[in-house]
């Protein structure tokens, strides 16, 4: 695993967005995309470059169970906000939290994944070393799966919305697996709240306690954090 420390969330952006340009004179026709904070100026940089995207397709991590793409909490939205109305992609996929079977829409979304192999995955990671909302506890081999939400997570993400109740108990996401067979992968930590998750990531056992530590077996993973993130790394 390579680590880059910048000195800010907007550096951070600069340096993913040079390692996209790379993968994408290297063929790049798929990426892997995530919501929260932590992605949010390397997409700042995605639209501001004079990248054409156009002829790229988007598969998203994860979404809320219940939310439809109008809910400003959704996912959907989020994406369409912060990135896709600015760029436009051939094709871009989430899961959908409003299927009416949700069995059937897990499937859909391992046959998007099946068609579309990810060739650079961006990734944040939760408090508890969530990534997608792959909880600890998840299995390795897990795809596209239906979760139950950690307390923990729902009281990470309940800043963004009015009252804890309002806060989705469950969401879609892709499975550990699916986010190992990507060809590369690039992963987002700033603050201080995130420095023990990033230690079992980086130094800690590979254990489904702490899903992201699965990374430490994945060939080509690009951390860029700032100094509080990194802090309890030796
Ligand atoms: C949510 C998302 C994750 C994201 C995490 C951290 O749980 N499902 O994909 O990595 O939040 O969010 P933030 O980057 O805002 O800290």
């Amino acid at each position: 695993m390579k680590v880059i420390q910048v000195e800010n969330p907007a550096a951070g952006g600069k340096v993913a967005l040079d390692l996209l340009r790379q993968k994408l004179a290297a063929g790049a026709s798929t990426l892997g995309l995530a919501t929260g904070s932590s992605p949010l100026d390397f997409y700042r940089e995605l639209i501001a470059s004079e990248l054409d995207t156009s002829h790229l397709v988007s598969v998203n991590l994860d979404e809320y169970v219940g939310l439809d793409g109008q809910d400003p909490q959704s996912y959907q939205y989020f994406m369409q906000d912060k990135l896709f109305a600015h760029k436009p992609f051939k094709a871009s996929f989430l899961p959908n939290g409003k299927a009416s079977d949700l069995q059937a829409e897990v499937e859909r979304y391992n046959q998007v994944l099946a068609d579309y192999p990810v060739d650079l995955q961006i990734l944040g990671i939760g408090r508890n070393g969530h990534i997608g909302f792959n909880e600890p506890g998840t299995s390795f081999e897990s795809q596209t799966h239906l979760v139950d939400l950690a307390s923990s997570t729902i009281e990470a993400n309940a800043r963004f919305f009015e009252r804890l109740e309002d806060v989705p108990t469950q969401a879609l996401s892709m499975g550990i697996a699916n986010i190992m067979q990507a060809k590369s992968i690039i992963l987002f930590a700033y603050g201080q709240a995130k420095a023990q998750a990033i230690r079992g990531m980086v130094q800690g056992p590979i254990t489904e306690e702490l899903p992201a530590s699965v990374l430490q077996k994945h060939p080509d993973v690009v951390l860029i954090g700032d100094q509080a993130a990194l802090s309890l790394l030796d």
